[in-house]
């Protein structure tokens, strides 16, 4: 069974008298594992897929299924249980909290939770760990750089031990070697821990690294190619 099963997904947005068809009839299937990027330029509908892969949103038609369970037979608790705990989000503004430090960052998605303060702790330091970060355990967000920050949050979105990282045009505010150093680390990951990985970016200098592209178009996919590291 295939981790995402997205059968004709439509997300239609109403400004007004418009309608912005954003999603028109996408099919596909995502194994468990993957690493692939959602590509195609602004607009062309890549945020919208995240939103509704990350149970953020729903479609206006189709079925999306996740472990074959139908999102939209959920309510709205079943989908942020579900979110929860299988998922993590990676924004391109990195969206860290200026006030606490990377370990309390990190520790953010596990006070929402039942638990011992201790644990989520270790289970912090070992995200931060992960990410190569723990010389920065107890600085705060302004006094790293824009590829530690997004590090940071690469260890917030797995402190939860989620199997899907979604991550909406994460390198988009990072210089070409913090953008490189950031899909080294995210290969190794999806490699060493079999976390699935989703990306969206229009940034084709990183494709180099990335399995399966799919690039999608005014709301369509219009390829989908997998082994295609170039
Ligand atoms: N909340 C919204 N309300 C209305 N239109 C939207 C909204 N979000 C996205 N859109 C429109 O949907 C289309 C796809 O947008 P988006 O998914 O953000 O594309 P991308 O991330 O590839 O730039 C665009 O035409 C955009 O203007
Ligand atoms: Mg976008």
């Amino acid at each position: 069974m295939a981790l995402f099963e997205l059968r004709q997904v439509s997300r239609t947005y109403h400004l007004g008298d418009l309608m912005v068809r954003a999603l028109k009839e996408v099919s596909l299937a995502i194994e468990a594992g993957e690493l692939l990027a959602f590509m195609g330029p602004s607009g062309s509908g890549k945020s919208t897929l995240c939103h509704l892969l990350g149970l953020l949103d729903n479609p206006t038609s189709g079925k999306l299924l996740l472990d074959g369970q139908d999102a939209s037979e959920l309510d709205e608790d079943g989908r942020a249980e579900l979110r929860n705990r299988k998922i993590g989000f990676v924004f391109q503004n990195f969206s860290l909290v200026p006030v606490l430090t990377a370990l309390e960052n990190v520790q953010l998605p596990l006070l929402f939770r039942p638990g011992h303060e201790s644990l989520a702790r270790k289970r912090a330091a070992e995200a931060l760990e992960a990410v190569g970060l723990t010389p920065c355990s107890r600085q705060r967000p302004s006094q790293l750089s824009g590829g530690q920050q997004q590090r940071v949050a690469i260890a917030r979105a797995l402190v939860t031990h989620a199997e899907v990282v979604i991550a909406d045009e994460p390198t988009a505010n990072l210089d070409s070697e913090a953008a490189e150093s950031l899909m080294d680390l995210i290969q190794k990951l999806n490699a060493e821990r079999k976390t699935t990985f989703l990306l969206a970016t229009h940034d084709a200098r990183l494709l180099r690294s990335i399995p399966r592209q799919i690039s999608l178009h005014d709301g369509e996919v219009v390829s989908d190619q997998k082994g295609a590291r170039s």
